[in-house]
């Protein structure tokens, strides 16, 4: 009798041990497509590598947004430029996180992307939207693009081991602005190569 109490005891606080190790991915708000109002788009290609061995982020260089109404115009004025004058069957990118503190669902998960020659195939590819030169994007769009990427580990659509890159480590581009690019080297994954 006392030895099963023991036993049950122990598994127990395994459990507690166990859970406070993998603690639960906290997940973003995602606007999706329908609800931001996408074009129609042919749709994307599968990535050749899925999950994702590789994250880039991107910014946008435009104004930033603080409310979900201008996010969400911007997002729908960005997929328009890549159909109509880049000639992409969609918007570049996987992802976009605005500073209303929201994910916007671009081409999603497990899609190749066009955001980042030679790694389309085999990364994420998310836009933090505005011109990250000079500033840090604010606390409410940190938060939600690290979220995002921990809850597309937690849901196997990028590596565990994943790299995270700045879109300048990809191809000649001053993007994701020098502040950005400073701040995501202090980032979890990021590498220099
Ligand atoms: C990451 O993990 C995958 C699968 O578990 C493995 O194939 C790959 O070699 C690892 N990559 C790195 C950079 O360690």
């Amino acid at each position: 009798m006392i030895k099963s109490a023991v036993v049950i005891f122990l598994l127990v606080s395994c459990q507690v041990l166990l859970g406070a190790v993998h603690k639960t991915p906290v997940r973003p708000n995602i606007i999706l497509r329908s609800e931001w109002g996408a074009a129609r788009a042919s749709s994307a290609q599968n990535l050749a590598k899925d999950p994702a061995p590789f994250v880039v982020i991107h910014h946008s260089d435009s104004d930033s947004c603080t409310t979900r109404a201008i996010c969400q115009a911007r997002v729908r004025n960005f997929q328009n430029y890549h159909i109509n004058n880049k000639g992409w069957g969609d918007i570049g990118y996987n992802f976009l996180v605005g500073e209303d503190g929201n994910v916007y669902e671009g081409r999603g998960w497990g899609k190749q992307g066009a955001h980042s020659k030679s790694y389309n195939s085999k990364s994420i590819g998310i836009c933090m939207i505005g011109n990250f030169n000079h500033h840090n994007p604010n606390a409410a769009a940190v938060k939600a693009v690290q979220d995002l990427i921990e809850y597309g580990v937690s849901l196997g659509k990028i590596e565990e081991n994943y790299t995270l890159l700045g879109h300048r480590q990809t191809t000649q581009t001053s993007c994701p602005g020098d502040s950005l690019y400073q701040l995501i080297q202090t980032w979890p994954h990021w590498s220099s190569n």
